[in-house]
């Protein structure tokens, strides 16, 4: 009985036939027109994003990171300081480094994990020196009640607020998109990612300067598409328009995708709501997630690993990948920018796990997670066993999609 169960997978991309359809269409267009980078199927896609965002502008590139890249070389941090939360992916403080700036690490709020005015004052006052700007990540896809105060105090210290938003596609405060807060914000396509094309990024801006500077750098700083003058230090950062195909496809889906999740995390909400040892992270006030992760912070004596490899091993399921597991200022390549400890960061990228979510997620595979985790969480915390639906939960171990890629 139990061992016919499907295991569940950290994460699913999700084509259903007719997307694979009509991605096959779309290719088939680029291939028999011969426009296969930078061509019309690709400005279809901008022009989704860029209404889907509420913002003017939008420049496809070739993934998160050059997009993160991109905006921060066209709003100059040459030489000047950044303020980057701790607890994210290595890319958004690389990105800094490469745009020739030095990442000022924050830290982040409990009740998010993202920043906080008070951790970017903090940031700010404490080892801030030639600050160019804060570039904000909605941890797990929630956006933070804070963004805009952190937003005003930028405006208040004349330095730029941008958004790497790679894990909130279609993310909302107070009905005003994630990547719509700041100068600029950025999306990722990732496999893992909510809207995902295999690799590919997007810049969204109100910024005509930045969308013109990005349309630069992505094609080697040229001038003009078709030749002109080298005017930029630019790079490869072109969406090719096979990958523009299926990004454009997956973002077509984005409200059926969000509507799936968020009934899966409102479930998840259910049932861990009397759980101990588990404390899930819930949406503030205002602020609709797209659930790209869903976030337990765990009592300290419980054993990450140990948790996850017996749900994996027991149940079959597989949590998804940590948002972050360690975070950026003890990485060693960032040993130099470092300047000691960030004590709530550290905590929760320690203490946290991902429930998995995907956008066709079922019914049965909730419950089957739902069971699974609290049985876990139940006996790790020394707690009586009682499945939440009264299914008995094990299987084999889900082979499953790796998600170490945040
Ligand atoms: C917060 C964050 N920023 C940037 C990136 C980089 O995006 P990409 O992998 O598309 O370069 C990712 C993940 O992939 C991410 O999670």
């Amino acid at each position: 009985m139990a061992d016919a169960l499907p295991p569940v997978p950290p994460a699913r991309p999700v084509f259903n036939a007719d997307d694979r359809a009509r991605i096959g269409a779309l290719i088939d267009t680029a291939l028999s027109s011969g426009a296969l980078t930078l061509g019309p199927c690709g400005r279809q896609f901008e022009e989704l994003v860029a209404s889907s965002v509420g913002v003017p502008h939008a420049v496809a590139v070739s993934s998160g990171t050059a997009a993160l890249e991109i905006v921060l070389r066209s709003l100059d941090v040459q030489g000047r300081d950044v303020i980057v939360p701790a607890n994210t992916f290595y890319a958004t403080a690389g990105a800094v480094v490469h745009a020739g700036g030095r990442p000022v690490f924050a830290d982040v709020a409990a009740d998010t994990l993202a920043l906080s005015r008070a951790t970017v004052e903090a940031a700010l006052d404490a080892h801030g020196g030639d600050v160019a700007g804060v570039v904000h990540v909605h941890i797990g896809g929630l956006v933070s009640p804070e963004v805009p105060a952190i937003a005003a105090l930028c405006a208040e210290r004349g330095i730029f607020f941008m958004e790497d938003a790679a894990h909130a596609h279609g993310s909302t405060l107070d009905g005003k998109a994630a990547g719509a807060f700041g100068q600029a914000g950025t999306f990722s396509f990732y496999p893992t990612k909510v809207v995902a094309s295999g690799e590919g990024g997007m810049i969204v801006t109100a910024d005509e300067r930045i969308a013109d500077e990005a349309r630069l750098y992505r094609d080697q700083g040229k001038a003009g598409f078709l030749g002109g003058e080298h005017v930029r230090l630019g790079y490869a950062w072109r969406m090719s328009e096979l990958h523009a195909a299926v990004a454009m496809t997956q973002w077509e889906r984005l409200d059926q995708f969000l509507a799936v999740r968020r009934g899966v995390a409102r479930r998840y909400d259910e049932a861990l709501a009397d759980l101990p040892g588990a404390t899930p992270v819930l949406q503030p006030a205002g602020s609709e997630s797209n659930y790209y992760k869903y976030l337990v912070l765990l009592e300290p004596s419980i054993d990450r690993d140990v948790l996850k490899k017996e749900l994996r091993e027991g149940y079959g399921v597989s949590l998804s990948g940590e948002v972050y597991a360690r975070p950026l200022h003890v990485e060693p390549i960032f040993a130099d920018v470092a300047h000691g400890p960030l004590p709530v960061a550290e905590h929760v990228c320690a203490h946290h796990v991902c429930l998995p979510v995907h956008s066709d997620m079922t019914d049965a595979e909730a419950t089957r997670v739902i069971d699974a985790f609290r049985a876990v969480v139940m006996r790790a915390s020394g707690t009586a066993v009682t499945p939440a639906s009264g299914t008995a939960v094990t299987g084999m171990a889900a082979p499953g999609t790796a998600d170490t890629h945040g």
